[in-house]
């Protein structure tokens, strides 16, 4: 199976009733309810005034939608993402909320984004890492920040265990297996091909430095299991002066 085109096919099927999947999942594994999960990116994500928002791997719009209804701030966002059928929703909502200002989406790959260098104040990514090449995300994130911009993401960590080739091969045969009964084999192909891809706290901060990001935190967050993987809320500033 090609990952690429299975991850477009799991998403374009569901795209339609994105919300409720994820809020179910969500409450599942974590605890949380999807509306905490928008919450929480955006709390530790402070904006300003003016702030140029690029958030990758919008899907259906929900980031960009909850910053512009609650901000009071004049933001200028962009959203990215490589499933049509997610953005198309997003457009849908925003034009069924009767906003003025709308997001300018984008259908391209946040692995190599169709950007200039150096545009954006904040990048956002929410629950999507996991299912990209971590250093390409980073690198790219960094050429389209603007010096001293930050990068936010939230998504699941990982376990140092699931370095182990066998055991991640099991970690992801479970994946495989859950998606395929709960959801179809496209969506099982994309989740089982991801656990390569979820990294621990420690990863997390060397892949971030070594992209020549500095201020880095992450947290690790509550879940509802201690054997299923936690989120990590991360951050990290693009330096003033590029060290690179
Ligand atoms: C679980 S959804 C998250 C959507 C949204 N960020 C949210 O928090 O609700 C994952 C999204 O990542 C997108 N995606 C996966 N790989 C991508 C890539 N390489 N470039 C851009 N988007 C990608 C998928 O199309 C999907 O819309």
């Amino acid at each position: 199976m090609d990952d690429h085109n299975s991850l477009i096919e799991a998403f374009t099927e569901m795209a339609p009733r994105y919300e409720k999947v994820v809020d179910s999942e969500l409450r599942l594994f974590w605890g949380w309810s999807y509306d905490q999960f928008v919450t929480q990116i955006l709390s530790q994500t402070p904006l300003k005034e003016n702030d140029r928002i690029l958030d990758i791997a919008t899907g259906t719009g929900v980031i960009p939608m909850r910053i512009l209804k609650t901000g009071d701030h004049n933001h200028s966002i962009h959203g990215l993402d490589i499933t049509y059928a997610m953005l198309k929703h997003a457009k849908l909502r925003f034009s069924r909320a009767g906003f003025e200002q709308t997001p300018k989406f984008t259908c391209a790959s946040a692995m190599e984004m169709p950007y200039r260098s150096q545009v954006y104040d904040t990048v956002l990514c929410g629950l999507a890492t996991h299912h990209m090449d971590v250093p390409s995300l980073l690198s790219e994130s960094y050429r389209v920040l603007k010096p001293g911009g930050q990068l936010s993401i939230t998504d699941v960590g990982g376990s140092p265990l699931w370095r182990i080739p066998v055991i991640r091969f099991f970690v992801s045969t479970i994946a495989f297996v859950y998606f395929l009964f709960k959801e179809n084999l496209d969506r099982a192909w994309a989740e089982a091909t991801a656990v390569p891809n979820l990294r621990t706290s420690e990863r997390w901060a060397s892949a971030l430095k070594g992209q020549g990001f500095e201020e880095i935190t992450i947290k690790v967050l509550t879940s509802r299991f201690s054997w299923i993987p936690e989120p990590l809320a991360i951050r990290a500033n693009k330096p003033w002066r590029d060290n690179k």
